[in-house]
């Protein structure tokens, strides 16, 4: 766990302030407790270890040693830029809750995937969910307000014929549909996004 997570901490973030905090959950009784709030999920229960990924949605949670850091190494010219990026990010404790919550959202998500991709990278095999009852979770767990419930993902080492590792993969919106290139039109391909997906779907079974 220390080596994954050790990988994990390198995820970037918005002006690297690392929102992110990860429960762990390993003993059967509380992998159970989080499975009744994740809808009777199996895979909580299944899996040899269960990350709550949550994120801190105080944008100043670390901002003093972040900008810190960034001085001592060189990155900020002095303690007055340094003083001005901690006062706008205080700032931020301002917006709108709802704004906070995406703010916290972006980066913690991209520590969600570095943890699958890491995991990978260890021979673990990782799902990501978001099945979960984000209340229910709160009050089991004791999370916070200031803490959003942005995902869990699964942790363990594969069975040898696992469905998702021997099985056909499933469906990808082609490269030509989701891509736009210098302006932004969904549907420009001139097919509607559904139509091109079952195309993709059938050629993929040929
Ligand atoms: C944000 C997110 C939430 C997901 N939530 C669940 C979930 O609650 N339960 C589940 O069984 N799979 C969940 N999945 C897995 C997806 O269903 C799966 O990634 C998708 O069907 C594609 O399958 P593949 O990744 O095996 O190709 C989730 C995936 C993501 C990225």
């Amino acid at each position: 766990m220390e080596e994954l997570f050790d990988r994990v901490k390198y995820t970037p973030s918005g002006y690297n302030l690392q929102p992110w905090e990860f429960l762990v959950l390993r003993d059967e009784e509380n992998k159970q407790r989080l499975r009744e709030q994740a809808y009777d999920q199996e895979h909580v229960t299944d899996a040899a270890a269960t990350v709550m990924v949550l994120g801190n949605t105080d944008p100043a949670a670390h901002a003093d040693r972040v900008f810190e850091d960034w001085l001592d190494k060189g990155y900020l010219p002095d303690e007055e830029t340094r003083d001005g990026l901690i006062d706008q990010v205080e700032g931020w404790r301002e917006r709108q809750p709802a704004e906070n919550r995406v703010w916290t959202a972006r980066s913690t998500a991209l520590a969600g995937m570095t943890l699958m991709y890491a995991a990978w990278e260890m021979g673990i095999a990782s799902g990501a969910m978001e099945g979960f009852d984000k209340e229910g979770v709160r009050e089991e767990f004791d999370i916070g307000e200031g803490y959003e419930p942005v995902m869990l993902v699964t942790l363990g080492y594969p069975e040898e014929d696992a469905d998702d590792i021997e099985g056909p993969r499933r469906l990808r919106r082609p490269v030509g549909e989701m891509t736009h290139f210098e302006t932004f039109d969904p549907d420009s391909e001139g097919e509607p996004a559904e139509k091109a997906m079952q195309a993709e779907a059938s050629a993929d079974d040929d």
